[in-house]
């Protein structure tokens, strides 16, 4: 059986969000892939100091990064500078932990929404509007995501759970269609 390639997927998330920018069907195609015989582990990356950011397409109206976790690797606590963010689970499980959007800069310890665990397959969704997050794989196991924020995301800004402080990150790549980006 032939395997899908990760780059074809670029096509129909791109006719999705010209035939309706809301994506109602984004997390259908997700699922249907991660289901699917991939080549997606040829782009897979680990590193030990932190979970890595692979850039699989961009264009005017999203990014799609594969983000490779190894155990006891985790985000920051951020948010999405405005935009919807899909996430659906490719390998291992993935844990999302959500915190209220606190209605201040600074004003202390985040309020915490509690976490939910997503199998191989299933997919989630967060925006600004529903809440702050930190994602992480589960079981002390590592795992792999595949996440399209539309439209991409230039910076975010990461939240300290305990005091709220918050600092803008310029968001990066560790790959960029299967090539190294240099440190
Ligand atoms: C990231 O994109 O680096 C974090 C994962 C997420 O926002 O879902």
């Amino acid at each position: 059986m032939n395997r899908q390639a990760i780059f074809d997927l670029e096509r129909p998330l791109l006719q999705e969000f010209e035939r309706d920018p809301k994506g109602k069907r984004i997390a259908q195609i997700l699922a249907d892939f991660a289901g699917s015989k991939s080549d997606w582990k040829d782009y897979a990356l680990f590193a030990p100091k932190c979970y890595t950011r692979n850039l699989i397409a961009r264009n005017e109206w999203f990014e799609l990064l594969l983000l490779c976790w190894d155990a006891g690797q985790e985000s920051p606590i951020h948010n999405h500078a405005g935009q919807n963010c899909w996430m659906t689970v490719m390998e291992g499980e993935i844990e999302e932990l959500q915190y209220e959007y606190p209605s201040g800069r600074g004003k202390g310890e985040l309020v915490s929404r509690g976490g939910k665990v997503f199998a191989q397959g299933k997919v989630a969704f967060i925006n600004d509007e529903i809440a702050l997050h930190l994602v992480r794989p589960s079981n002390g196991k590592r795992g792999v995501s595949l996440h399209l924020y539309s439209r991409p995301i230039e910076t975010c800004e990461l939240y300290d759970e305990t005091t709220g402080t918050v600092v803008v990150r310029k968001m990066a790549y560790h790959s960029i269609r299967g090539s190294l980006v240099a440190s």
